[in-house]
């Protein structure tokens, strides 16, 4: 296993990376972030991506990399595009990086990489039960963590609930997009973690995405039989469980 991997972290507004020392979870370099080109369309991506990796200079060039997508991704493949392109459904996603980058890599989902980070580095890292990590953004993420083993590609945020794809009620892009006060957007959020309770009977919530830093406006208001608290990476989950993988941990 390597000790040190590159991890990026691509995302709707923004594309970020930095080198990871992967048995600590700790930056070994700045934090480089660039904005994801408008459309989002494969190659202008594996561009910016490039960009980000020539100003992470000489420090990570020869480690593993690790980038993390909001699609599913299966053996290297974007299967899904909610919140992104639709040329990525279907698109061999790993070897167009590696063809771009020229090197190996590791394509994985957003919220398992920042799903997994948490539970090697942050609010999990003692916790071996199942996990529910998710994150409210532009989307909804979701990982399931099992005794430290990732089951991959859980796509949760998609749950319909009342005919609808929760996701659209209930991320903080809904939030923003209808004004709600903490009040309305916490009663959908009840709804949705309710949910997931009675399907996973999970020993622990983990709520990540850039809003988990505000957590005591909303997190008080959910009644829930199961604890749930805010994610400790915060902005660096993705980068740190991409590198993680990357690295074979
Ligand atoms: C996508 C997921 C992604 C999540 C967070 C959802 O809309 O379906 O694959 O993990 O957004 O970006």
């Amino acid at each position: 296993m390597a000790h040190k991997a590159v991890g990026i972290d691509i995302g709707g507004t923004g594309i970020k990376g930095a080198v990871v020392d992967v048995s600590t979870g700790k930056l070994l370099s700045d934090r480089v972030k660039l904005p994801t080109p408008e459309g989002g369309e494969p190659d202008d991506i594996v561009e910016t991506v490039q960009e980000v990796l020539k100003k992470l200079g000489d420090v990570g060039r020869k480690d593993p990399i690790g980038v993390c997508f909001p699609a599913v991704v299966v053996n290297g493949r974007t299967l899904s595009a909610a919140n992104v392109s639709k040329k990525w459904i279907g698109l061999e996603a790993e070897s167009l990086f590696e063809k771009g980058l020229g090197r190996k890599i590791s394509f994985v989902n957003d919220a398992d990489a920042a799903g997994y980070a948490e539970s090697l580095y942050g609010a999990a890292e003692k916790n071996k039960g199942l996990i529910l990590v998710t994150t409210l953004g532009t989307g909804i993420g979701t990982a399931i963590i099992y005794r430290g083993v990732l089951i991959p590609n859980a796509e949760l945020g998609h749950i319909q609930l009342e005919g609808v794809d929760w996701e659209t009620k209930a991320a903080y892009s809904a939030k923003e997009r209808e004004d709600l006060s903490w009040v309305e957007w916490a009663a959908r959020l009840q709804k949705y973690y309710a949910a997931l309770e009675a399907l996973f009977h999970p020993d622990l919530f983990i709520v990540g995405g850039g809003v988990s830093k505000e957590y005591e406006d909303f997190l008080p208001l959910l009644k829930l039989d199961t604890p749930i608290v805010p994610a400790k990476l915060r902005n660096n989950a993705g980068i740190l469980g991409a590198a993680a993988v990357a690295s074979g941990r």
